[in-house]
């Protein structure tokens, strides 16, 4: 399997909103797998806790929506641990929303952590990867940032965001030898889903999506997306037709 520079050994990956779902199943994965893992998020206690039962893990809290205590964090775990080979941003929420409750204030806290929070830790470790002309950055958005669905107009645009910023990046990182991916998620079986009311389809188990994300960040395909099946189905509708895309959405969601 061809693999890019700075994922070739397994080294040093950084893995934000790691204290609970998605982000710690992987810095598990990963540390079982032979990887140094600096995991953050704002719950000390909870990174503290991961660190003490898996051997390998190194906690570092910080909140990633404050960009200089991103970039002292960055800072302190590189001096710590060594260079960030692998950044895996991660950190975010989901809030549902409606037209009839829409507020600016509520979209920019999402965009805050969903977007700026990825913005902020891609510009803290950005100039270590430049300089030593390798890195691998994967950032996690979510199929929902596909296309607009229903109660989703904060968290899909966030997350559209965030794929745009990842394509974008793309194209200077193959020139500067930095990889870049994009994690697009289906549901997954998290404390974050765990709050949805309705019935989610192919909602997968959380060790069982680490296992695609971890594949997937060993090759050289742009998009890590799962699980496939769900994936398959959403694609269609991305390429959908409005006319077709409102009612089916509608009709299937019943919104
Ligand atoms: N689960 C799914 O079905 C699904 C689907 C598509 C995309 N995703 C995306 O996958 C990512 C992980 O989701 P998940 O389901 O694993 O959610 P989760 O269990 O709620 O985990 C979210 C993580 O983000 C951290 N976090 C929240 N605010 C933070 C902040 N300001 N600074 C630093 N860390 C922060 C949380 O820890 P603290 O509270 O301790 O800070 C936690 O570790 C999210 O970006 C989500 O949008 C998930």
């Amino acid at each position: 399997m061809a693999e890019r520079s700075g994922t070739a050994q397994k080294r040093h990956v950084w893995i934000t909103g790691a204290s609970t779902g998605i982000g710690e199943a992987l810095a598990r994965k990963m540390a079982r797998e032979g990887w140094t893992v600096t995991v953050s998020a704002r719950s000390q206690d909870k990174l503290d806790a991961l660190a003490e039962k898996q051997p390998g893990i190194v906690p570092h809290a910080l909140d990633v929506t404050d960009l200089e205590a991103v970039r002292a964090g960055v800072k302190a775990i590189e001096e710590k641990t060594g260079p960030i080979d692998l950044a895996v941003l991660n950190a975010g929420t989901h809030e549902k929303d409606s037209m009839e409750t829409f507020k600016a204030e509520e979209v920019r806290r999402i965009m805050e952590l969903n977007y700026m929070g990825v913005v902020n830790c891609v510009d803290a470790v950005l100039p270590g990867m430049l300089e030593r002309k390798s890195g691998h950055l994967a950032l996690v958005a979510s199929i929902a940032g596909w296309r607009g669905l229903p109660t989703a107009a904060a968290y899909g645009a966030s997350k559209a965001a965030v794929i745009a910023l990842a394509e974008s990046l793309k194209f200077d990182g193959d020139r500067l030898g930095i990889k870049v991916q994009v994690v697009n998620p289906g549901f997954v079986k998290t404390p974050l889903t765990d709050l949805n009311e309705f019935k989610m389809p192919f909602l997968m188990e959380v060790e069982d999506a680490v296992e695609a994300f971890y594949n997937g960040l060993r090759e050289d395909a742009f998009e890590i997306t799962f699980p496939w099946k769900f994936a398959f189905i959403m694609r269609r509708f991305q390429r959908m037709p409005y006319s077709l895309f409102f009612r089916l959405i509608s009709k299937g969601t019943g919104k």
